[in-house]
């Protein structure tokens, strides 16, 4: 079994000011948790002074989002290499990020590869729609975000996989933690048919969508599930740590 991963996404939240107090008030709770990595991912503009909040902690930090070229001119965007500096994860293809910024198949295909080059470690998002769900077509739209994300991927063995339910993100409305497992054994068995049992088994496996500190016990308790990816419960310092501690083992 991997070490679980539980990340906070924090999304298009916080100013400078407002994430080093977020990262100083989650320190020592984080630290006092063991046998789960804890990941914080800030906005770009607070990854240095949240990489500096939290000192030599146990907690990593990452990034949201990054671009795949190494340099060059991209106005506004931010390289793997700027990134290796400042942190050690990045979330890549959220479902915001291919919703409101076109992001594709190809896209996060490419993000991957430059991650994983670059030696960060890529929390690779997937996840249906609700109409997609409601015609029966979870699965297929989540192993095929998979498949494409991963060509030309040789091996895995820094990523992890977050299932993020479009529907279920910021809604309050989290999945149910059989039908979260139940995508979480067919991301498994495809990862499995790619790189084969051992590495697919060593693969962190995140749930995301309205993970609270109440109903996190409902996926941490799933075989399949080793990780949460959180987004409004990961502004609380207190909910976060909570979270954190449920996949520890309580
Ligand atoms: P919420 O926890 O706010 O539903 O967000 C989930 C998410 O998108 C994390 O990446």
């Amino acid at each position: 079994m991997p070490t679980p991963i539980v990340a906070g996404n924090w999304k298009m939240n916080t100013t400078v000011g407002e994430a080093v107090t977020l990262a100083s008030a989650l320190r020592d709770p984080l630290d006092a948790i063991e046998g789960v990595e804890k990941v914080v991912c800030p906005p770009f503009v607070s990854l240095l002074v949240v990489k500096n909040a939290l000192g030599d902690s146990s907690t990593a930090v990452g990034a949201q989002n990054m671009h795949f070229e190494e340099r060059g001119a991209y106005t506004g965007e931010v390289s793997p290499p700027m990134l290796a500096d400042l942190c050690s994860y990045v979330i890549i293809g959220h479902s915001e990020r291919r919703q409101h910024f076109w992001e594709t198949d190809e896209v996060v295909n490419r993000k991957v590869r430059a991650a994983l080059e670059a030696g960060l470690r890529p929390i690779l998002c997937v996840g249906e729609g609700l109409e997609e769900r409601e015609e029966g077509y979870a699965e297929s739209v989540v192993t095929s975000q998979l498949r494409g994300a991963l060509r030309r991927v040789d091996s895995i063995a820094t990523l992890a996989v977050a299932y993020e339910p479009i529907w279920a993100i910021g809604t309050g409305m989290a999945a149910t933690g059989e039908a979260a497992e139940a995508i979480m054994v067919a991301i498994r068995s495809t990862l499995s048919e790619l790189y084969g049992d051992a590495a697919a088994g060593e693969t962190p496996l995140l749930y995301g969508g309205s993970v609270t500190p109440d109903n996190v016990a409902e996926f941490a308790g799933q075989p399949n599930i080793t990780g949460a990816l959180v987004g409004g419960a990961s502004l609380d310092a207190g909910r976060f740590a909570e979270i954190a501690r449920q996949f520890a083992g309580g």
